[in-house]
């Protein structure tokens, strides 16, 4: 998990003027339009632009992160769009309470033994709350590996979809065209959308 942190916090300084695009991910406003606004968590929020469109459209919301450079930027983004958002520097491991939303895009959430961050995921959701998870698609499992990482050691929607037992009710698992092309060179043409709503 340390390494994993420092790698972020390398990779967001290496970016100086913003790894991301600072805009919304497409499926969020798709998945969540329909929901009642309550208490959202954005889990590997990054720069935060996922939680400030959350805040701005009535959601609580509190933006978690391992890295600190990119919550540092998130809060001035959030600042400047005028919106209200709660920070967390942690591991989603380490997160508590519920949220009737929890929401993760591209996540990078590595797996470890006893799966602390599986359990954690699925415990922060509230009964009747909405779990809300994108990845990358379609699976190149060929490509991820010849960017150094194995996407079966990641929670995705793949691996996390298993886990949701009668406690879960499965609303969307697709794989759908993004809303915005993604950088030239990745074949990751679409994302892997996985809702689910917490029924007890
Ligand atoms: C690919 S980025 C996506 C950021 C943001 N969701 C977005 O779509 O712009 C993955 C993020 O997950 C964070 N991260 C990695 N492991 C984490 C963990 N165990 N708990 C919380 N965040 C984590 C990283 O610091 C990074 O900001």
């Amino acid at each position: 998990m340390q390494n994993d942190v420092a790698e972020w916090e390398a990779r967001y300084a290496s970016h100086e003027d913003g790894l991301f695009s600072g805009n919304v991910n497409g499926p969020l406003p798709v998945e969540v339009s329909g929901l009642a606004p309550g208490r959202a968590l954005d889990v590997g929020c990054g720069e935060g632009a996922d939680a400030i469109w959350l805040a701005g459209n009535g959601w609580e919301t509190t933006g978690l992160d391992v890295s600190t450079v990119a919550l540092e930027r998130a809060a001035a983004a959030a600042e400047a769009a005028g919106v209200q958002v709660t920070w967390v520097a942690a591991g989603v491991a380490e997160a508590f309470g519920t949220f009737d939303l929890v929401a993760a895009h591209y996540p990078a959430i590595k797996r470890s033994a006893g799966e602390p961050e599986l359990a954690a995921l699925l415990r922060l959701v509230a009964v009747g709350g909405t779990l809300l998870v994108v990845g990358h698609g379609p699976p190149n499992p060929e490509f991820a590996r010849s960017r150094g990482f194995d996407p079966a050691d990641y929670l995705l929607p793949d691996t996390l979809a298993p886990h949701l037992g009668p406690d879960w009710e499965i609303v969307v698992h697709e794989q759908r065209p993004r809303v915005r092309p993604t950088p030239a060179g990745s074949p990751w043409t679409h994302d892997d959308v996985l809702r689910a709503r917490r029924l007890t």
